[in-house]
C-alpha cells in the first residue's frame, strides 16, 4: 500500500511520499534504464536516459529525480520516450570508443544493453571520436589511479556515479571530475591515488568499462562464470557477496546488496579477500610427524595415527586431559560440530575459540556475574542514533561497513562521534568527532571523568536516567578521589573536553554506543565494561554493542564454542538435554578457557589437544609462551588450511576447505545469522569442516552421522529449541536475528578505580597492534590486490619519537620488550601519540604477540634504530 496512487503505462502503482517515478515504477516491476542514478545515490538527472512521458508536463521529465505525485500519469516507452533516448545514446555514443569486444564490462555494460534495447544502426557524426589520450603507444588510454583501479576516460559517459559513491556512500575524498565538457576526466586528486578502503566499489557500479580493476580484468568473461551467494568472512559486520567462478576458481566478490547490512557497498577487503582461497601454499596433503618431521601422508594413515594415539592416551587419561580451540571465522556448523566432536566422543569441556585475549570473562558470563546489562543492538539501532560513542575500536578498519553506517548517521543526519582511544583512527578525521586521545591504558579513566562531569551538570536529569539521589550521593562518596580533575590528569584529557563530551551525551536522546577489539582483548576490560555502564546510565536512552573481533566471534559463543556453556548459552542445568541429543554422556566438569588450558598443559594435566582453523602461536598474546606450551603435548592434531605457525608444532595436520569451499551459516555482530554457499569445491586435497569432524568422530567411536553442514545445521537449529530458519533456503535476503539473553541491569551506578598507567624507564613505549591499511586481522596477507596497498609489516611510531629517536621513514628499527623482540622498517604515522608504538597484527614475518607477556597487564616496549 503507497501514500497515492500513479498510473505508468496505464497500469495503476502505488507510490510513497518522497519516492520518485523510477522508484514507484521500479517497486511495481517498470524498468526504466537508468545510468547516472543509484538507489543510495542523492538523484543528480546527469544522463537523461531515464527521461520519461507525464501527462501535463510540456516536456519530457527525467524519471529519477521527479517526484511521484498522486494521479500522475507516464509513459515510460513512448515514441517520443524512445526517440528521446535514442537521441540521448547518440550523443553518449558520439565519442565513445565502441571497443566492446576488449571491454571488460561486455556482457554486463549498462551501455551496452541500452543501446541493444534503443540504439540506431547509425551515426551523424562526421568527425573523428575525441580521445583522451594517456600513452600514445597504447590503443587502450588505460591510466592506473589507484592500487588496483585502472580509468579508461574515453569509455566515460560522464555520469559521475563514481565521484558521488567515494563522497557520498564511502564519505571519502579521493575521486574527483576534473576540467569540463569532452575533455571532463575522472582522476584523484592532484598527485594522490583513489585508495580509500572501498576504492573497489566504483567499478562495481561504473555502468560502463570506464572503471575496471587489475583483480578480474582480461581474466575471464563474465558470461562463462557461475555465480554462488556468499558471507564475507574478513569481519563481524557479514557483508553479503556474490563469488564468481569458472573452472572451480573464484575471479572475483562483488556486492550482493543486503538492506540490513551492506546495502551493496563493501570494502576492499571483503572484495579482494578471496584471493587467499586459491593461495598456491595451501595445505594439499595430511601431514604427519614422523622422526620429529612433518612428511605428507594419506588422509587414511593420519586418520588411523590419531585414532590410535587417541585411544592410547584415553586409555589411561579422562577427559579433563584433553582440550580443543576453535577459530572465530569457521560456521556455526563447524563450531557447533567441533564442540560436540570434543564434548561428546574426547569427553573434555576444555573448549575455547577467544585465542588471543589476556582476559578471561566472556560478555555472557559478565552480563550474569557482573550484573551488567547487555543489550541487543544492530544496524538498526545505528540508524536510529543521534550520538555516537567509539570506545576502543578503529571503526574504520575494524568494522568498515558500520563505520559507513556512523558516517551516514553524520552526513545525513547530522549525528554526532564522540572517540575514546589511546590513538586517533580514520573515523575521527571523516567525522569531525570530538577526539579524546587518553593515555594508554586510562580509558576507565575518561570514561568516569565524562560520568563526574555529567552528574555536576545542571543539564543531568535524574529522572530520565532512571537514577536517584541515593544512586548519585553514593557514587560520588564511593569515588570521593575520583573527581574530574583527577580523571583528567590520569587520562590526560582535559577538563573541559570531558565535560564537553558529557554535554553532549546529556543533548542526545538516543546514543549508541561501540566498543571495538582493544576493548575486548585487554585484562582492563572489567573495570572498562563498568565505566561504561556507568556513562550509558547517565544517558537518556543509551546502547552499548560489543563488536567482536572475528566473522563469526557470535556464532562461537552461541554455539557452544566456550568451556562455560552449551550451544544456545545453555548452562550445565542442560546437561541431560546436551545428553539426549548427542546420544551418550557428556563430561560435567568446569572447562578451562584458553588461558586455563595453556597454564594446565605448562601443568602437564592437559596432553592432548585439537586446534582448529586457528593460530593461537601467532595471535596469543605471549607467543613464546604458547609456543613452549603446545610443544609440550603429546599429541596435537591441526586442522587447517595453511601451514601456520601453530601447525609447524602439530603431529598430524588435516588439510581443511575455506570458506568458499563449504556451505553453512555464521553470525554476525548483530547476531544475525546469515546462509553462505559454497563457491568452489573443496581444492588442493582438503575435505569442508564437517566432513572432518564426522570423520574424526567416527574414528574416535561416536559417529554422528552427519557430514553435511545440512545435516548438522538441522540439529543445532533443534538445540535452540527451533528458532532459526528450518532449512537454508528459507534464510530470506536479511538473514535471521537471534536474541542474546539479557539481565536486568543492577539499580545505580557502579564503583569502579582507575589509576594512571605506571611508567617503566626500561621499556618506556606503549604497544598498540591494529590493522594496516586494507587489511584485517591474520587471513589478508594471502591476498595479491590487499598487499598492493600495503605489502610489508612496519613499526608505527609518532611524529615526536621518530624525532628523539632519529628515526625516518624506512629505517630498521627494533622494538624490543621484556618478552622478546621483533625487526621491521619504521613508518611516521601522525595519527599516534608520543610513547606510543603500533605494530599491525597482519603479516606472519612480524608477530606482534612476540612482543606480549601473559602476566604483564601493560604492553611496555622499547625502539632502537638499527
Ligand atoms: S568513470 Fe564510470 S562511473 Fe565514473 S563518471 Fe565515468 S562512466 Fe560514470
Ligand atoms: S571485511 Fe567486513 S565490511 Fe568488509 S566486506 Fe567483509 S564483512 Fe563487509
Ligand atoms: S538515470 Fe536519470 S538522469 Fe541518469
Amino acid at each position: 500500500m503507497g501514500d497515492f496512487n500513479i498510473t505508468v503505462n496505464g497500469t495503476v502503482v502505488p507510490a510513497v511520499k518522497g519516492q520518485t517515478v523510477l522508484q514507484a515504477a521500479l517497486a511495481a516491476g517498470i524498468d526504466i534504464p537508468v545510468f547516472c542514478w543509484h538507489p543510495q545515490l542523492v538523484p543528480v538527472g546527469a544522463c537523461r536516459i531515464c527521461l520519461v512521458e507525464i501527462e501535463k508536463f510540456p516536456k519530457l521529465q527525467v524519471a529519477c529525480a521527479t517526484p511521484a505525485a498522486d494521479g500522475m500519469v507516464v509513459l515510460t516507452e513512448s515514441p517520443k520516450v524512445v526517440k528521446a533516448r535514442q537521441g540521448v545514446l547518440e550523443f553518449i555514443l558520439a565519442h565513445h570508443p565502441l571497443d566492446c569486444p576488449t571491454c571488460d564490462k561486455g556482457g554486463e555494460c549498462d551501455l551496452q544493453n541500452v543501446t541493444f534495447k534503443y540504439g540506431l544502426d547509425y551515426s551523424r557524426l562526421q568527425e573523428p571520436k575525441h580521445r583522451t589520450i594517456v600513452d600514445e603507444k597504447s590503443t587502450f588510454d588505460d591510466l592506473q589511479i589507484g592500487p588496483e583501479i585502472i580509468r579508461n576516460q574515453n569509455r566515460c559517459i560522464h555520469c559521475y556515479r563514481c565521484t558521488r559513491i567515494v563522497d557520498e556512500a564511502c564519505f571519502e575524498d579521493d575521486l574527483g571530475a576534473y576540467q569540463r565538457g569532452y575533455h571532463t576526466e575522472i582522476l584523484p586528486p592532484p598527485n594522490r591515488e583513489i585508495r580509500n578502503l572501498y576504492s573497489g566499489n566504483v567499478v562495481e557500479y561504473c555502468p560502463v568499462g570506464a572503471l575496471t580493476n587489475d583483480d578480474w580484468r582480461y581474466k575471464v568473461r563474465v558470461w562463462l562464470t557461475r555465480q554462488a551467494k556468499t558471507v564475507c568472512t574478513h569481519c563481524p559486520d557479514g557483508c553479503n557477496l556474490t563469488h564468481w567462478t569458472f573452472h572451480n576458481k573464484i575471479f572475483r566478490a562483488t556486492s550482493r546488496p543486503n538492506e540490513s547490512i551492506d546495502r551493496g557497498f563493501i570494502c576492499d577487503i571483503g572484495r579482494y579477500g578471496y584471493q587467499y582461497v586459491s593461495s598456491s601454499d595451501r595445505l594439499k596433503q595430511p601431514m604427519i610427524k614422523k622422526n620429529g618431521e612433518l612428511v605428507e601422508s594419506t588422509w587414511e594413515e593420519a586418520l588411523s595415527l590419531i585414532k590410535t594415539q587417541v585411544s592410547e592416551l584415553k586409555s589411561k587419561l579422562s577427559g579433563n586431559a584433553f582440550f580443543g580451540l576453535i577459530g572465530e571465522t569457521s560456521t556455526n556448523e563447524e563450531i557447533y560440530s567441533f564442540q560436540r566432536l570434543l564434548r561428546r566422543v574426547i569427553g573434555t569441556n576444555h573448549i575455547d575459540s577467544r585465542i588471543n585475549r589476556k582476559r578471561r570473562l566472556s560478555f555472557g558470563e559478565e552480563v550474569t556475574e557482573r550484573g551488567v546489562a547487555s543489550d541487543q543492538v544492530g544496524f538498526k539501532d545505528i540508524d536510529a542514533a543521534d550520538t555516537f560513542v567509539i570506545y576502543a575500536s578503529d571503526l574504520h578498519s575494524e568494522n568498515p561497513i558500520t563505520a559507513l553506517r556512523v558516517k551516514r548517521g553524520v552526513r545525513y543526519r547530522d549525528a554526532k562521534v564522540i572517540i575514546i582511544n589511546s590513538r586517533l583512527t580514520h573515523m575521527g578525521a571523516r567525522t569531525g568527532a570530538a577526539n579524546l586521545v587518553h593515555k594508554p591504558g586510562t580509558g576507565v579513566a575518561a570514561l568516569t571523568g565524562i560520568v563526574d562531569a555529567a552528574l555536576s551538570s545542571a543539564r543531568f536529569d535524574k529522572a530520565t536516567s532512571g537514577l536517584t539521589d541515593q544512586n548519585v550521593s553514593e557514587f560520588k562518596q564511593s569515588h570521593p578521589d575520583i573527581l574530574l580533575a583527577k580523571a583528567a590528569s590520569v587520562s590526560g584529557i582535559s577538563e573541559a573536553a570531558l565535560s564537553d563530551v558529557a554535554e553532549t551525551l546529556l543533548k542526545s536522546s538516543n546514543v549508541v554506543i561501540l566498543c571495538g577489539s582493544d576493548f575486548n582483548r585487554y585484562p582492563f576490560r572489567d573495570e572498562e565494561l563498568l565505566a561504561l555502564d556507568n556513562l550509558k546510565r547517565i544517558c537518556k536512552a543509551a546502547k552499548i554493542a560489543i563488536l567482536p573481533e572475528n566473522s563469526n566471534s557470535v556464532g562461537a559463543e552461541l554455539f557452544g564454542a566456550y568451556p562455560s556453556h552449551y550451544p544456545g548459552w545453555k548452562g550445565i542445568s542442560s546437561k541431560s538435554k546436551f545428553e539426549d541429543l548427542w546420544r551418550g554422556p557428556i563430561p560435567d566438569f568446569t572447562g578451562k578457557d584458553m588461558i586455563g588450558i595453556l597454564e594446565a598443559i605448562n601443568d602437564d594435566e592437559i596432553e592432548c589437544g585439537f586446534i582448529y582453523n586457528a593460530d593461537p602461536v601467532r595471535v596469543f598474546p605471549d607467543g613464546n609462551y604458547a609456543d613452549a606450551v603446545l610443544e609440550k603435548l603429546k599429541l596435537l592434531v591441526v586442522i587447517d588450511s595453511f601451514m601456520t605457525d601453530t601447525a609447524r608444532l602439530a603431529d598430524v595436520i588435516l588439510p581443511l576447505s575455506t570458506f568458499a569451499e563449504t556451505e553453512g551459516t555464521r553470525t554476525n555482530w548483530e547476531g544475525r545469522i546469515q546462509y553462505s554457499q559454497s563457491t568452489v569445491k573443496p581444492m588442493f586435497g582438503s575435505k569442508p569442516g564437517c566432513e572432518v569432524l564426522e570423520m574424526l568422530a567416527e574414528r574416535l567411536g561416536g559417529s554422528f552421522g552427519q557430514s553435511r553442514p545440512v545435516e548438522v545445521y538441522r540439529e543445532l537449529n533443534k538445540a535452540l529449541g527451533d528458532s532459526l530458519p528450518a532449512r537454508y533456503e528459507m534464510f530470506g535476503a536479511e538473514g535471521a536475528i537471534v536474541s542474546r539473553p539479557t539481565q536486568q541491569a543492577k539499580p545505580g551506578l557502579n564503583r569502579v578505580a582507575f589509576n594512571a598507567m605506571p611508567s617503566n624507564s626500561e621499556y618506556p613505549f606503549f604497544l598498540v597492534v591494529g590493522n594496516a591499511d586494507h587489511h584485517r586481522g591474520i587471513d589478508t596477507e594471502r591476498n595479491p590486490s590487499l598487499l598492493k596497498f600495503t605489502g610489508e609489516p612496519f613499526v608505527g611510531i609518532s611524529e615526536t619519537d621518530a624525532k628523539g629517536l632519529m628515526i625516518s621513514d624506512g629505517d630498521l628499527v627494533r622494538v624490543e620488550s621484556k618478552s622478546g623482540k621483533v625487526v621491521a622498517n619504521a613508518r611516521v604515522l601522525l595519527e599516534l601519540s608520543s610513547k606510543v608504538v603500533f605494530l599491525p597484527e597482519n603479516f606472519r614475518e612480524l608477530r606482534p604477540n612476540l612482543l606480549m607477556g601473559l602476566k604483564e597487564k601493560f604492553d611496555h616496549v622499547k625502539v632502537t634504530k638499527m
